[in-house]
């Protein structure tokens, strides 16, 4: 596997994800207030660093239809516990590439709770040069990683060429409701060669934020005695500037499909 060539900008924000991940490694407030924030659809053990929820998880088993003994492939996996908890429910084995080493640690230290060790790998790499084989992957899951990457077409053609023929991939994303920056899904992926199969909104993820946001804002103290200043500093900065967006975001879970050849 060839080691990363990260540019400029993915190195900040590779520095930037490091110091959240190690922040968040021994802290228990962050998960507790994810937890608050979405009751019982919130799935403990998967840990995730975003709006995962049962309904997303259901949404992914049931578009990527994977088989014992597949590959599946986590871009964008943090510390791994969405794509460690599908590879132990549908007996697959599981790639995790993630641009920050400290979250591949974390990853790779939870894997032996999930699956036997020849069953996950976590490895340094970005959604535009992730470094693992043409067609590895019978299924792909990027759950709130694509909104970081500039290059939104490099990274969905990397997609596609770690795609098998006929595979499919789950990626979450959020698009302005007003003005929308980028052009819709169907015209993305067939620019990527990919065939965007379906657009589900996730009607109450927006909201879902906002009482996150809403709790981060009221637990500002605890926040800063369990991660540190810096870190509390900047889910503050993010609580502020993207829950005043809140209002005009969509969020959707889009399943992309490399064709059959
Ligand atoms: C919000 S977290 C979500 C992590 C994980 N998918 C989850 O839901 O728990 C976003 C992750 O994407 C990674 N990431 C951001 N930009 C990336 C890029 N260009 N290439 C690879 N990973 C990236 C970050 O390091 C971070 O771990």
């Amino acid at each position: 596997m060839d080691s990363p060539d990260f540019t400029e900008r993915e190195q900040q924000l590779a520095a930037v994800y490091d110091k959240m991940h190690a922040a968040r490694e021994t802290a228990t407030i962050v998960s507790d207030l994810y937890a608050q924030a979405m009751g019982d659809v919130y799935p403990h053990e998967i840990n995730a660093a975003g709006a995962v929820d049962w309904p997303l998880i259901a949404t992914i088993v049931g578009a990527l239809r994977l088989e014992p003994g597949h590959q599946l492939v986590d871009l964008g996996c943090g510390t791994g516990g969405i794509g460690l908890w599908l590879a132990r429910a549908l007996a697959t084995h599981v790639t995790g590439v993630d641009i920050s080493a400290t979250a591949v640690r974390i990853a790779t230290g939870r894997a032996r709770e999930f699956v036997p060790a020849e069953r996950a790998r976590f490895t340094v790499g970005s959604l535009r040069a992730t470094g693992l084989p043409d067609r590895h992957a019978n299924g792909l899951v990027c759950v709130d990683a694509l909104g970081c990457e500039l290059d939104r077409a490099a990274a969905l053609r990397e997609i596609y060429r770690i795609l098998r023929p006929g595979a499919r991939a789950v990626v979450t994303s959020g698009r302005r409701r007003t003005n929308p920056v980028l052009p819709p899904w169907p015209e993305q992926a067939a620019y990527a060669g990919l065939i965007c199969e379906a657009e589900e909104e996730r009607p109450h993820e927006p909201l879902l934020w906002q009482r996150l946001y809403w709790l981060w804002i009221e637990h500002e103290t605890d926040l800063r005695k369990q991660l540190g200043d810096e870190p509390t500093d900047s889910m503050l900065i993010e609580a502020r500037t993207r829950g005043a967006t809140l209002d005009d975001r969509c969020s959707l879970a889009v399943t992309l499909r490399r064709p059959e050849e």
